[in-house]
This record gives C-alpha cells, structure tokens and sequence, in this order.
C-alpha cells in the first residue's frame, strides 16, 4: 500500500489491513442496525497522525459508501462505489466523490476516534440522533490531478471516480479565498443558463444531459464526545471524556452529468 494514507479503499482492502494496526492508526468494525430492519457491519478507521477518519459500509445491493474526514484540511469526502448494471448498457461500476467543506463538531476529532473501543463487538448499533437529510448542490467539477491540493486524501479515495468530483460555488468560493488554486475547478451547466437543463428522472432519453441526484445516508458515526463529571475529594468538579454521541444523516446530491445514462438510480417510479 502507499504511504502516509487514511484509511480508504473498498472494503476487501480494509480487511487485510487489519492486521496492521500501527500505532496512531485504529480500525473498529460496528453492526448497525438500517432503517428497514437489515444489520449491516460499518468500518471506522482513524488516523491520528494524519488527522483524518472514515466511516465506510456496503449496501444491499453491493455499492460502497465511506466517507472520509480530512480535519487538517477541514474538507469531508463522501464516495460512492456503485456497481452497474450491465444488462442496461453500464460499466462495471461507477464511482463518484462529492467534496465540501467539514464543519467543526460534526465528527469526534481523529485522535478520539482511533482511541474508540466496544465491549461487546456483537451488539448492534443505532444511531441516537437523526441529523436528517441535507440537500446539497454540487455545481463544479473538481480536477483530479489538481485535487490534492483540497485534501491529498483525494488521490487515493477518488481515484477511481476521477471524471466525476464534485463541489459547491459556495465551498470554491471559501477556498479561493485561501489561496487555492481556481484552475482545479470547472463551473457545470446550469439550468439558469441551458433551460432545456432537467432532472434526469424526468427525461426517457437516456442520452440527454440533466441533472442527477445521488442520495446517501451514513447510517451511525460518532458526532459527539459525551463529558461525565467527577467530583474529587475537596468537592472540586471536572469533567472528562467517557463516550460518544452517534449520529445518522442523509444527504442528497444534485449534480450536472452529460447523460441521463450515467444516473440510471434516478428513475421516475
Ligand atoms: C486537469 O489538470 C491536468 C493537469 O494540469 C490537465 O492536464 C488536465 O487536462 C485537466 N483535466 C481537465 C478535465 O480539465
Ligand atoms: C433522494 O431523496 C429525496 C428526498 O428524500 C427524494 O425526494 C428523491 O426521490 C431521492 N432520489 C433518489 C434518486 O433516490
């Protein structure tokens, strides 16, 4: 494997890496139970070094979602592995990676999570808050080549969807103000500018250019650090870290593809 990575990859990769757990680096493998009923086991791994974690788990039907912390650089990366389906003319698989900006609070620091353990690894999970669903507009294509200068995590994580990297005007205008580099991103067509510009689940023609949504839930992560209270001898209040607080939310991404063909998920039912 490369050097210097946090955790990414797909699934089979992260298993043989478990048995090299170095120091600083952590991997926790948790059941969660999924809204309609179903078990599912979540990969968390954390990287205190690098200062970056991933929540990673496969669905039903065989598609990897992880989502990758990058604290350094304050920037979240959510992949989807999508397997195709090949009798309706598609590849193999499809990757995409949305990447926008990580919030302060909305993951435990790495160095907390590399730290968590269970007692029991059988017992299944649900999330304790419902972040509920955030609906987010990725209007710009990222360059891959260039994207390193974002997170240099992308390299690894979005290799695979190099051709389809996404962002927000609002996340590209924040970054240019710190001095990244504007040549990495490309505005994408909007329906404001090409009028004929629509979902694509309400075109038939599957060669038509529209706009995709990709919908994605990470079903349970740590989102908080729980604070106990100890009163020592002389009366004297502290506080201490004794757990964590899970989360679950959703997030819908819209986002410009050439072809309706490459959103076959965004059909009208
Ligand atoms: C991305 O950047 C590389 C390196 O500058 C360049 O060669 C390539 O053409 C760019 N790709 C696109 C799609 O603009
Ligand atoms: C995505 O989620 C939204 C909101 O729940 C829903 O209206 C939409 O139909 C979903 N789209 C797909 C492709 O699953």
């Amino acid at each position: 494997m490369s050097s210097g990575f946090c955790p990414w990859g797909s699934l089979g990769l992260l298993l043989s890496l478990l048995a090299g757990s170095l120091l600083g680096r952590a991997e926790l493998q948790v059941r969660v139970r999924l809204r309609d009923g179903r078990v599912t086991e979540e990969w968390l791994h954390a990287d205190s070094e690098q200062d970056c974690s991933s929540v990673e788990y496969r669905k039903e039907d065989g598609t990897v979602i992880t989502l990758l912390a990058d604290y350094r650089q304050g920037v979240k990366i959510f992949r989807a592995l999508i397997l195709g389906e090949l009798e309706k003319g598609q590849s193999q698989f499809q990757a995409l990676c949305f990447v926008t900006r990580l919030n302060r609070n909305e993951i435990i620091p790495s160095e907390s999570m590399a730290k968590l353990r269970q007692k029991n690894p059988r017992t299944v999970r649900q999330a304790e808050e419902l972040r509920g669903l955030e609906h987010l507009s990725m209007d710009v294509a990222v360059n891959f080549s260039k994207g390193a200068q974002l997170s240099f995590h992308m390299h690894n994580i979005c290799s695979e969807a190099r051709e389809a990297i996404y962002t927000r005007e609002e996340d590209v205008r924040f970054w240019l103000e710190k001095g990244v580099d504007s040549s990495m991103f490309e505005v994408l067509p909007q329906s404001a500018d090409l009028p004929d510009l629509l979902h694509c689940k309400l075109w038939s023609d599957r060669w038509k250019p529209c706009i995709c949504t990709y919908n994605l839930t990470i079903e349970w992560y740590p989102c908080m650090l729980k604070y106990c209270k100890n009163r020592d001898l002389t009366g004297k209040v502290s506080s201490y870290k004794c757990g964590i607080r899970s989360c679950q939310k959703s997030y819908s991404f819209d986002y410009y593809v050439s072809q309706k063909q490459l959103c076959l998920w965004d059909e009208e039912t």
